[in-house]
């Protein structure tokens, strides 16, 4: 069996070596997650289905979890081998040099997933990874039973085709919570898809932006924190924080780069919703976010929309029919207000819907669409930009 291990040298190197990370997303953007950790001047980026690789240092993670808008974790790999059998999973797993990274009173829960591979059941596989930590742990530490009282190093596995990988989750929380929804509205939308939004509709600060179906105002906070070039992450905190082989310095050095790297700017966002309390829970949200000041926020009808500016971009999800109101209901909506948007022409407009009858009811054929799931539904993304 071969075993590849990311790093081969004890703690003290930890600061200056190099490992493998993998940041898992919602399918349809891995793509849009691996340009990210390009701009990011990250190494070796390969993007597989619903994730993507790179290579990098510590500080490259804590860069990664502070910036990352599509991503939904950065994993630090810690091997990866291949395993048909439980006991081919249990040696593999024992082989690897946990006691670099977790200390005597580490909490280290397993959670993981299965896809193609002889070993389908999820929670053996679970109690097999943690039997061989332990027995790992055992022996480097001459302790009998782990209290698990301290810090938190989840351990994250992926079996797809009989290939194991094994990870240390560096973010805990996931990476769509950046810290400003806790209060959300019936349907929010994830925010790693609204910043993936904003990002295919090429939004750059410069036009007008809108959201007339702004919901908790995710799409519309989303636009407002990459205007400003902002780092999603600089108000929560990550699981490696905590870690002991983390140097604290590593993640102070990235919030400031960080900082010193937003822009200040004039921006004209516009998000509206029918609901006043949508709108009201889109404004505490913006507030918490700290982009309220930047966003014009108001109680509207979709089916008046109207604009004076000649250009801009609006990037929205409309009501699917299949959560709020019945499809009938959903499209009457699409209907009044693809007819509003007669003579704004030079707008380019970015639709989410789930919808397969969506462009027949807006009354025009999309130039492109792409296709992206909103948690377990299915979408399309119609865009209009010529
Ligand atoms: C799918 S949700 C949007 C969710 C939002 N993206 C978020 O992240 O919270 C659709 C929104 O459309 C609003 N809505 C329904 N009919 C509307 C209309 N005629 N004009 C404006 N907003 C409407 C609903 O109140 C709801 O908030």
């Amino acid at each position: 069996m071969t075993i590849k291990f990311f790093k081969e040298s004890g703690p003290t190197n930890m600061n200056s070596a190099s490992f493998t990370f993998c940041v898992p997303c919602l399918f349809g953007l891995e793509g849009l997650a691996a340009d990210e950790l390009r701009r990011l001047d990250l190494q070796d980026v390969r993007a597989e289905d619903g994730r993507v690789f790179f290579s990098g240092g510590l500080s490259d993670c804590a860069r990664a979890n502070l910036s990352l808008r599509c991503g939904e974790r950065v994993l630090l790999e810690l091997g990866s081998f291949p395993a048909r059998s439980f006991d081919a999973l249990f040696e593999g797993v024992r082989a690897l040099r946990w006691e670099d990274w977790l200390p005597r009173d580490a909490a280290f829960p397993v959670t993981g997933y299965s896809l193609d591979s002889a070993l389908f059941s999820v929670p053996d596989c679970q109690k097999i990874i943690k039997k061989a930590v332990v027995e790992r742990l055992k022996t480097r530490y001459r302790l009998e039973h782990f209290p698990e009282t301290g810090a938190e190093y989840k351990i994250r596995f992926a079996i797809r085709k009989d290939l194991v990988s094994v990870c240390l989750d560096t973010s805990g929380v996931a990476l769509h919570k950046r810290g400003y929804r806790p209060a959300h509205t019936e349907a929010p939308l994830r925010e790693t898809l609204a910043a993936a939004m904003v990002r295919l509709s090429r939004y750059r600060g410069r036009d007008d932006f809108c959201d007339p179906f702004c919901g908790s105002g995710t799409v519309a906070i989303e636009a407002a924190l990459a205007a400003l070039n902002r780092a999603p992450g600089l108000n929560r905190r990550f699981a490696a924080e905590s870690w002991t082989c983390f140097e604290p310095a590593v993640w102070d050095r990235a919030r400031e780069a960080a900082r010193a790297a937003e822009y200040r700017g004039e921006y004209r966002i516009f998000a509206s919703d029918i609901d006043p309390r949508a709108v009201r829970m889109a404004k505490e949200n913006a507030e918490r976010a700290q982009v309220a000041e930047l966003i014009d926020f108001s109680v509207a009808d979709a089916a008046s929309f109207s604009r004076e500016t000649a250009r801009g971009v609006i990037v929205t999800n409309p009501p699917y029919g299949e959560r709020l109101l019945d499809r009938r209901q959903a499209e009457e909506i699409y209907r009044a207000f693809g007819a509003a948007l007669a003579g704004t022409e030079n707008w380019s407009l970015y639709l989410l819907s789930s919808d397969p009858e969506f462009e027949r009811c807006f009354g025009r054929t999309a130039d492109k669409r792409r296709k992206l799931y909103n948690g377990m539904i299915r979408c399309d993304l119609f865009m209009y930009y010529k």
